[in-house]
């Protein structure tokens, strides 16, 4: 109880004083999305490799889908982001580093934007942006990445899509009524599906209420009416993708 009332106090300097991206004030999230992404479909466009891009591990890299995040949505539309001054520190992790690499892999080099106007790795921005708005159901840097990984094994997309034989494959293409009523059955919620424009599944995104109870994701899907499931022919490590020859062979000799 004290606790809790400790809680609703921070919340109110932090949790819901920050600036949302439309200019307005935050509250409470409704519920929360699992959004997943297909890795031969965020590979296409990885650019380079570099050892912290999971396009590029050789036989390491993900055939399956991976997380991208864990966002807290308002039933309205939108969502709260940066609802506190926290720092993301790695350390708080690091005895789910293993998992993270596996489950929840970056596809690029690069940093990207943080909170605080800095740069950052791929989870330092989840966690910054939409981790920190995930209280009270969540709270800190470890619940929110270990939460995530749980609901993502207990929710396994890719074994339910297998098991009704929509597997990985550049030549089959599938309908997309059937993948939902695949996820659906299993479930019990429709998820949402974005698609890059050759139908080729981009994201997947399952939704949860605040017990984590599966729920409908009440969101169109952006997909044709046939979807594809591509495979990906990882990248090496040390291969610069698209780079000049010699730059390549500069790099090794260094
Ligand atoms: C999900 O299921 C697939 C296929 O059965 C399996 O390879 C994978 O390890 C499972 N993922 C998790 C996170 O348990």
């Amino acid at each position: 109880m004290v606790f809790l009332l400790l809680l609703q106090l921070l919340a109110v300097p932090f949790g819901f004083a920050a600036e949302s991206p439309s200019g307005g004030e935050q509250w409470e999230f409704d519920y929360f999305v699992l959004a997943l992404q297909w890795p031969a479909t965020s590979c296409k466009n990885a650019g380079k490799c570099c050892p912290a891009n999971g396009c590029c591990r050789g036989d390491d890299s993900p055939t399956e889908f991976t997380i991208h995040g864990l966002w807290p949505q308002y039933n309205k539309g939108g969502w709260p982001s940066c609802c506190t001054d926290e720092n993301f520190d790695e350390n708080e992790i690091s005895t789910l580093t293993e998992d993270i690499q596996k489950y929840w892999p970056t596809y690029r080099c690069g940093t990207t934007s943080t909170c605080h106007r800095t740069k950052g790795s791929f989870w330092t921005h989840e966690y910054e942006k939409h981790g920190t708005c995930s209280a009270p159901v969540i709270v800190g840097e470890y619940d929110y990445f270990l939460t995530t990984l749980t609901i993502f094994s207990k929710y396994n997309v890719t074994k339910v899509l297998v098991d009704a034989g929509f597997v990985a494959s550049n030549t089959e293409k599938y309908p997309i009524e059937d993948v939902v009523a695949a996820i659906k059955k299993e479930f019990n919620a429709t998820p949402k599906i974005t698609c890059a424009k050759n139908g080729a599944v981009k994201e997947l995104w399952l939704c949860f209420d605040k017990s984590f109870e599966p729920r409908d994701c009440d969101l169109a899907n952006s997909c044709p009416d046939l979807i594809e499931l591509p495979t990906y022919d990882p990248k090496e490590p040390n291969k610069v993708e698209g780079a000049i020859p010699w730059i390549a062979d500069a790099e090794k000799i260094i």
